[in-house]
């Protein structure tokens, strides 16, 4: 059993979690999950950045203590990994005790040892990045990193002999290939080494920035806000404190997004070749998601909060998404268009297709249980083809996690999925099951019940929630899924009995803060997601008509609108993706249809217990009403 210890940027409290902060975190979960799914005991380590001249200054316009302010700030954070399934063993803030005692003896350690010295500094700083430059760095005054105005300064402060560590770093790089990932960036950061490396400033004079830890060997200075943060991947886990847990480090992986790339290839490695410690295995720096070709930021005004892509989406399908559509390294778009395709594409049709028409067979066909193959039969063309896709998408993706191309090992299990449908069709089990001999029909669902438990097992760490009730309606055992059990074909035991699920992956139509209308493609015989629908599947939703008694706009939402509505006796609390098209009072009192049967769901905090229709075409949305005078609570069909 390997140990597995990975990491995500401590992110700043001064902004809001946006879908950047939460990629890199869904990120290293998926990853994690997957390397605990080997076997491996893995550690993720995850928190918050809460010093620093940012803070400060938000904190002074609230008029509140910093501290505060950060205690407040944090939560979003952690309500956010909360909501998107993140299974973080540990979540460290730089203001907590533990982390800045840690900070200072090392400070103190390293000025001991004359790794730090007394210097006067004179240049110039970019106070939104907290970032010194030298005149050589920039050009019209400009920071070279965000292109905002930098200040000129001259002061006495405190710096790290990073100079030193040049010519070691150059030749650490150069022979472990793997230390630095993707090479490309290994690459920038070699090209970054070639000019010659000046000290770091690790200072701050207090009259400017006083939140910030304290200099233990002079009390008129903080730490500079990187010195500090760097350090919590071995605050915590534990160094100069308990041996044991230190033990994790070093770490297997940093995951950071390439735009802290120098503060992590090269401060924090001479930083800890300073203090004596081994180098992490690896830094990977992945790509930036861009809306519009540009970076999304709170500046630009271009971001998408993750939490309106989860409430209309679900966590599963943000993740997947996330995961499945950016090459590891690289940029990606987000936009609303290539969600829904992606996500109608891949996970209504590919994949909750696949599952729903299968648990309909063997419901139907096969008595509510999975049926025993014919003798010898999977070693037939087609079945054996099948498994040689299955072994294939499990090595694939256990290389792509080790290599960090996970979105290849995504796109081999999709392959499975797309390739069990192509079977199927090809033995078209609904028409073997009009043949005498039922022998045949028996092995195909077998094997493209085997087929979906591979998939669904290796798609668990990306989608937790949807795969879990796939394995549970395919009877296979609850807890974590057995990944050794992927490598032998037959691990779907005969008998086992099955239940249907309502469809995992409504269709979408366009992405709106409320999941659109949804067809459910569970005839067994409509291919492809054809989307007809038998006159009893129609029948299980239950349309009722209701009478609106009090409407609001959901606050902080443009679309949605909060209703009360009576269903006959009983009354209920609707969301609907309305408010740009009604006024709440023209709402009140009119008679809406309802679906009454809908699974109640939370839309932006807000409790949802059904969902109204409505006719909608380009921009416009009218409401399903009655024609003429009937009583709420009236069944309509
Ligand atoms: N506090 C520092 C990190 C200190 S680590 C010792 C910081 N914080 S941050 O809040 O700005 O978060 C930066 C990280 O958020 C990036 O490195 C990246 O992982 C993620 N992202 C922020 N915007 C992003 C995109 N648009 N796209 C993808 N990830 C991005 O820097």
């Amino acid at each position: 059993m390997s140990s597995y210890y990975i990491t995500t940027p401590i992110y700043y409290v001064n902004d809001k979690p946006h879908l950047g902060h939460a990629y890199t975190t869904i990120l290293a979960d998926v990853l994690t999950r997957y390397h605990r799914m080997f076997g491996d005991s893995t550690y993720f380590l995850t928190g918050t950045d809460e010093h620093g001249q940012k803070v400060q200054e938000a904190a002074e316009k609230r008029g509140i203590s910093p501290q505060a302010h950060a205690d407040e700030t944090v939560v979003p954070f952690q309500d956010l990994w909360k909501k998107l399934e993140i299974t973080h063993d540990d979540f460290i803030r730089t203001t907590e005790d533990r982390h800045k005692i840690i900070v200072q003896e090392i400070l103190q350690d390293l000025y001991d040892r004359g790794e730090i010295y007394r210097g006067e500094y004179d240049g110039w700083y970019c106070v939104p990045d907290e970032r010194f430059f030298t005149d050589k760095e920039i050009e019209d005054e400009k920071c070279p990193d965000c292109g905002r105005p930098l200040q000129r300064l001259t002061e006495t402060n405190y710096f790290f002999k990073m100079s030193a560590y040049q010519e070691w770093l150059i030749e650490y790089i150069n022979e472990n290939p793997d230390f630095l990932q993707p090479s490309f960036r290994r690459n920038e950061t070699l090209g970054f080494l070639r000019k010659p490396l000046q000290d770091l400033c690790i200072s701050r004079p207090k009259q400017r920035l006083s939140w910030g830890i304290e200099l233990p060997f002079d009390s008129d200075y903080v730490t500079y806000v990187w010195f500090d943060a760097l350090v919590n991947y071995i605050s915590a886990v534990g160094y100069r404190r308990d041996e044991t847990a230190f033990e994790r480090w070093p770490a297997s992986c940093h995951l950071i997004g390439k735009d802290i790339l120098t503060t992590h290839t090269v401060y924090w490695p001479t930083m800890l070749k300073a203090m004596g410690l081994p180098m992490p295995k690896s830094i990977f720096s992945h790509g930036w998601w861009l809306i519009g070709g540009e970076k999304m930021a709170k500046s630009v005004g271009n971001v998408v909060n993750p939490m309106d892509m989860v409430d209309a989406t679900g966590v599963d399908a943000f993740r997947y998404f996330l995961i499945a559509s950016m090459v590891l390294g690289q940029d990606a778009g987000f936009t609303d268009e290539l969600y829904v395709t992606r996500y109608n594409t891949d996970l209504a049709n590919d994949l909750g297709n696949l599952q729903s028409r299968l648990l309909n067979m063997i419901t139907k066909y096969c008595d509510k249980a999975i049926p025993a193959p014919e003798e010898g039969a999977l070693e037939g063309e087609l079945e054996s083809a099948l498994w040689r896709t299955a072994t294939e998408a499990v090595e694939g993706l256990e290389a792509s996690v080790q290599s960090m191309t996970l979105d290849k090992g995504i796109e081999g299990i999709l392959g499975l999925v797309r390739a069990t449908n192509r079977y199927l069709e090809q033995r078209a089990p609904w028409t073997q099951a009009k043949q005498e001999d039922l022998g045949p029909l028996r092995t195909t669902l077998y094997s493209a019940a085997e087929a979906l438990r591979v998939a669904s097992i290796l798609l668990t760490p990306v989608m937790p929630e949807k795969m879990s009730v796939i394995r549970k309606a395919l009877g296979l055992p609850e807890g974590d899924p057995d990944f050794q059990s992927l490598k032998t074909w037959g691990g779907t035991v005969s008998g086992t009995p099955v239940t249907k699920t309502p469809p995992l992956f409504p269709r979408l139509d366009v992405v709106s803060s409320e999941t659109s209308k949804s067809v459910d493609p569970s005839d067994p015989s409509a291919g492809d997601g054809a989307g007809l629908i038998t006159f009893d599947e129609f029948m299980n939703t239950k349309l009722r008509t209701a009478i609106i008694m009090a409407a609001e706009k959901v606050e902080g939402t443009a679309k949605l609108m909060r209703l009360d509505v009576m269903m006959g006796e009983e009354r209920r609390q609707l969301v609907a993706g309305i408010a740009l098209h009604y006024e709440p009072e023209v709402l009140i009192g009119k008679t809406v249809i309802v679906v009454a049967n809908l699974k109640p769901a939370k839309i932006r905090g807000v409790e949802s217990r059904g969902m109204l229709l409505a006719a909608h075409k380009g921009e416009s949305l009218r409401l399903l009403t009655v024609d003429g005078e009937l009583s709420s609570g009236a069944d309509v069909k």
